[in-house]
């Protein structure tokens, strides 16, 4: 119902780049095996849930009908431990596991494009994926190639086994092989989260040219403290990632594990409503086919929160622009309404205010007058509030 407005005072009103693959105009949102099936492998003992085709596809059937592909929750996506130990002898591919996805992974792309739903694979800069499945290191582009012809719609790339030094540039070129596939696969990368662990500060402005999304701290649980820490990292934003974060290329703080065991149902609110916050992919790995309804109608629900307001000081003193973006998918142009007292507690007196790209008067207000923005779709209003004190 109501609206939560994302603050952002005296930063850049525009992002820099972003990857330009058509992709990720807003925050993908869809489904991840990862936090919550981890490496499960044993089909045995555990076949509803062991890391196999038929996860993927109970998954998928779950979405489509149960309203989650509605709401826009698209990729279905697999993390690590799907391939066979080897690659095939002869063509040196990556090949899926024979037991647990024996009809392999073009089968399995075709099944989820057959739901309405898309599908994401996961690979790793090292020889050597996290879980020790074969690595990309020496076959980047033949696995992007790969990944192509097999009609996947996104690749996860870890960072396992490999020097977090050289990741500005090992992963601009996997970026490049993936885009001279032909094929549109939204690129996930894992690129500043080595790099911030290794010390060293990740270059946002390459990042987001050459990735949709990007994993910069670590791995969620399903525990309070370890969604708490993910939020306090974003709030210290250190070297600004915030700033590069736009249609195209955003900041991933990874899962949503609402429907999971570990958070209240207040805590999978604060998770739901900080991730819409960041502009942040919202991932969900938890089981859909069996949740509770609570957390399904919080997934569900996630609304109208996709606005930014970004604010910036500008010249003559005490006169500010104000951008206000709509992330939203889809639907038509929707009221924003704020006084500019809400965005600067400091502001004081009366300002004009006009449409930056037209120079149209809107008016003369006070500091603490609510105006209403009409947004459309993925796209801006854009004002200056010249102080006339
Ligand atoms: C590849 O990059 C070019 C130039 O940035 C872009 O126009 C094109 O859409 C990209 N293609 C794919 C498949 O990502
Ligand atoms: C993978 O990398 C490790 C560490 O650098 C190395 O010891 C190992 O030989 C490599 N394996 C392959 C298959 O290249
Ligand atoms: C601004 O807000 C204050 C209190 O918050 C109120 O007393 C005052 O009348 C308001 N001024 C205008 C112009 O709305």
């Amino acid at each position: 119902m109501g609206i939560t407005l994302f603050v952002c005072v005296v930063a850049l009103v525009a992002q820099a780049v972003a990857l330009d693959n058509g992709l990720a105009r807003t925050p993908p949102m869809g489904w991840l095996s990862w936090q919550r099936f981890h490496c499960d492998r044993d089909c045995e003992t555990d076949p509803q849930n062991c890391i196999s085709e038929n996860l993927y596809m109970t998954m998928a059937d779950a979405m489509a009908a149960n309203g989650y592909r509605d709401a826009g929750y698209q990729y279905v996506n697999i993390d690590d431990c799907w391939s066979a130990m080897e690659r095939d002898p002869v063509t040196n591919r990556l090949v899926a596991d024979p037991v647990r996805f024996p009809h392999g992974i073009k089968a399995l792309a075709d099944y989820i494009h057959g739901k309405g739903l898309k599908l994401g694979i996961y690979g790793d800069m090292g020889n050597k994926t996290c879980a020790g499945y074969p690595g990309s290191q020496f076959t980047l582009q033949l696995d992007a190639q790969t990944f192509a012809e097999w009609e996947v719609d996104s690749f996860k790339m870890d960072g396992c086994n490999s020097d977090p030094k050289l990741f500005d540039s090992l992963f601009p070129q996997m970026s490049v092989f993936l885009n001279q596939t032909g094929r549109p696969i939204l690129f996930s990368c894992e690129w500043p989260m080595y790099q911030h662990r290794a010390g060293i500060n990740p270059n946002y402005n390459l990042i987001a040219k050459y990735c949709n999304i990007w994993r910069n701290y670590n791995d969620i649980s399903d525990t309070w403290v370890s969604v708490l820490n993910i939020i306090e990292f974003y709030g210290d934003n250190k070297g600004n990632f915030a700033q590069v974060s736009g249609p195209g290329a955003f900041n991933d703080p990874d899962q949503i594990v609402v429907g999971d065991p570990g958070l209240s149902a207040s805590q999978q609110q604060v998770q739901m409503a900080m991730w819409a916050i960041f502009a942040a992919p919202l991932l969900v790995s938890s089981d859909l086919r069996d949740i509770d309804p609570v957390s399904r109608d919080l997934i569900l629900n996630k609304g109208e929160v996709n606005f930014e307001v970004w604010v910036r000081r500008v010249l003559p003193q005490g006169s500010y622009a104000v951008a206000v973006l709509s992330l939203r998918g889809g639907g038509n142009k929707f009221p924003v309404s704020f006084s500019l007292s809400k965005l600067v507690p400091d502001a004081r007196g009366k300002y004009t205010v006009t449409e930056v790209f037209t120079g149209t008067a809107v008016g003369t207000y006070s500091y603490n007058d609510t105006i209403t923005a009409w947004v459309d779709v993925s796209s801006v209003v854009f004002r200056k509030y010249t102080s006339l004190s």
